[in-house]
């Protein structure tokens, strides 16, 4: 899982290559590097560290053609040696990969056995060693003759020493071109272009591109191509922090238009009714989420909002463990979702559940992401470019969209105005909970002074409880645990005491008043207690060590703004101990790895 670019055209190189890995970034962080054309020769320089760390130990390097790469480690270690381009034995081909190659150890030892020597760990050096065995001043045939070897995942970009452009293949990793006058790109993704260019082509599996300054061919099974050029609607400005200190902070503070966005032309504005444009389908039997992290949380909430609404069976599935019998699912729908539609684990359940007999919907905010290929139909998220790590503002998309995905698919007779009513307030309520942020920093001096702490909440707060602990260990590496309040006395009390808070998601709802006998009872074993409550409960307080409060909302949408109150919080506890917010360590935005 990686972040991979190339440009060729008239201008240097270097600096483009930079920007643009600049913004695939997310992918992967832990090494990087770039291969420029010059005078005749290959120029590499790679390193340990993040593209700003590459970009202060190396000024310039000439050259109008180049590739660049960002790494997130999966064979081999993140150092020097396993960074990326790859070249071969003479030095004068060199490529980035991203995607994993299955057959790799077999290839390498075929290779060492013919004579090629190996300077890295990584799968990916195989394949310049392989271009090399083909490569006889033609890089599309070379390419071509070497992937014919390849089992497994590849976005690939090329460059040889005498060769005027740029070869690109792909297979089950994302890769798009960018289209310039007098040059041309291509990158992982398409935000990684748009201060270059806004007309993007989407590679398909197997299509090879060799890109030249004034030229893109295309080519799907030895036989040129042409495919429609698309227009990028998002802004460059999106991709900026606009004068927030990190990206996280600013994409908590665009939820309330993402909300808004998201509802835009999916609520009937004379009646009370959610209208998706949805490809006519009979209407399921039953309903799956699926999804993996935060996503996977969404789907936790979609599958409880649904059940209390409706009587229509719904179900949620951590997506790497949905493997549904053949033909068990003719009477479902199967709800995927992935932010970054590029998830391997989400696309693996999809086609699973296609095989199960399911109808499959894709959810993504990512326009022509791989889940697209997959689904049955689609629903997109408007949530505008997410670059933080951590998902807050498309978890939030996902809220809008199973929630109007439910909505419209089992409408609750006698409620539907209400609900409908509750959605639309939304967007200003999120925002009055942005603004009122001042308890909020006192807190996080207080449970910073911890290592471990737990998340409790009942009923439809629960997945929120999940997705509070996961936020809380990404982003501030602080050891949290999201439970239902009932199952603490099954086990985990015994973890309780004055070392241990507990955040209680305590929304004055049905759930409440059993929620204020868990309180008791984790007070009682001697554990701080901080509440998240509505500001119109008097009550909690006197319970409860610490409240946060949360503007008072309909219960079925708690969940909304206790999601918002624990970004903030995690965002505040990491900012304080000084962490990585954006890029933490060891982790990716795309998860292309199965
Ligand atoms: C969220 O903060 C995480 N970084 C992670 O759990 C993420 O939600 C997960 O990898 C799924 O990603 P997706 O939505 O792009 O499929």
């Amino acid at each position: 899982m990686c972040g991979v670019v190339a440009y060729t055209g008239f201008k240097e190189a270097y600096p483009i290559l930079m920007s643009c890995l600049k913004r695939v970034e997310y992918r992967g962080y832990d090494s990087c590097g770039v291969a420029l054309l010059d005078g005749g020769d290959v120029q590499s320089h790679k390193d340990v560290g993040a593209v700003d760390d590459l970009r202060s130990k190396l000024e310039h390097v000439s050259g109008a053609t180049g590739i660049g790469h960002t790494r997130w480690a999966t064979v081999g270690k993140p150092n020097k040696e396993n960074a990326h381009p790859h070249l071969d034995c003479s030095g004068r081909i060199a490529l980035v990969h991203n995607g994993d190659i299955d057959n790799f150890m077999a290839l390498k030892d075929e290779l060492i056995k013919q004579g090629h020597t190996f300077t890295s760990e990584t799968d990916s050096e195989v394949i310049s060693h392989l271009v090399e065995r083909y490569y006889a001043g033609d890089l599309r045939e070379a390419v071509i003759k070497a992937i014919t070897h390849l089992e497994g995942s590849y976005a690939l970009a090329v460059v040889a020493a005498d060769f005027p452009g740029v070869v690109v293949v792909r297979k089950e990793s994302p890769l798009v071109l960018g289209l310039g006058e007098h040059e041309n790109f291509a990158a992982s993704d398409a935000p990684a272009l748009l201060e270059f260019t806004r007309r993007v082509v989407y590679l398909e599996d197997g299509d090879l591109a060799v890109l030249k300054p004034e030229s893109v061919e295309i080519w799907r099974a030895g036989t040129r191509i042409e495919l429609p050029v698309h227009q990028i609607t998002w802004n460059v400005s999106e991709l900026d922090r606009v004068g927030y200190p990190h990206f996280m902070l600013k994409e908590i503070h665009e939820q309330p238009r993402v909300i808004r966005d998201t509802l835009v032309g999916r609520i009937s504005l004379t009646e009370p009714r959610a209208d998706l444009p949805l490809a006519a389908h009979k209407p399921p039997a039953r309903l799956i989420f699926i999804g993996c992290g935060t996503s996977y949380h969404a789907a936790l909430l979609g599958q409880l909002f649904v059940s209390q609404i409706s009587p229509m069976p719904a179900h949620a599935y951590v997506a790497s463990e949905f493997d549904p019998l053949p033909s068990s699912l003719k009477d479902a729908w199967v709800v995927a979702l992935t932010q970054s539609g590029e998830t391997t684990d989400t696309i693996n359940a999809i086609r699973r559940a296609k095989a199960a007999g399911a109808w499959t919907i894709g959810v993504t905010n990512v326009k022509e992401s791989s889940i697209t290929r997959v689904s049955d139909d689609m629903l997109y998220l408007q949530a505008g470019p997410e670059v933080s790590v951590a998902a807050t503002k498309t978890f939030m998309a996902q809220l809008v969209a199973v929630y109007l995905l439910s909505l419209h698919l089992a409408p609750p007779p006698g409620q539907l105005g209400e609900l409908i009513g509750e959605l639309r307030s939304m967007p200003s309520k999120v925002q009055r909970l942005i603004n009122s942020q001042s308890s909020i920093q006192a807190l996080v001096k207080k449970l910073n002074a911890y290592d471990h702490l737990f998340l409790i909440a009942r009923g439809i707060n629960v997945p929120v409880a999940y997705e509070g602990a996961l936020k809380l260990k990404e982003v501030a590496y602080l050891h949290a645990e999201g439970c239902a309040a009932g199952e603490l006395k099954h086990g985990p009390f015994a973890l309780l005491g004055q070392n241990t808070p507990v955040i209680a998601l305590a929304p004055r709802d049905a759930q409440y008043p059993r929620m204020l006998t868990a309180i008791k009872e984790i007070k009682t074993r001697g554990s701080p207690v901080m509440a998240i409550a509505f500001s119109d409960d008097n009550d909690i307080g006197r319970y409860v060590d610490d409240v946060l409060t949360i503007p008072v909302a309909h219960g079925l949408f708690s969940p909304w703004l206790n999601t918002v109150a624990l970004q903030l919080l995690t965002y505040y506890m990491a900012a304080a101990r000084n962490l990585p917010i954006d890029k933490p360590r060891h982790l990716a935005k795309s998860v292309t790895v199965p």
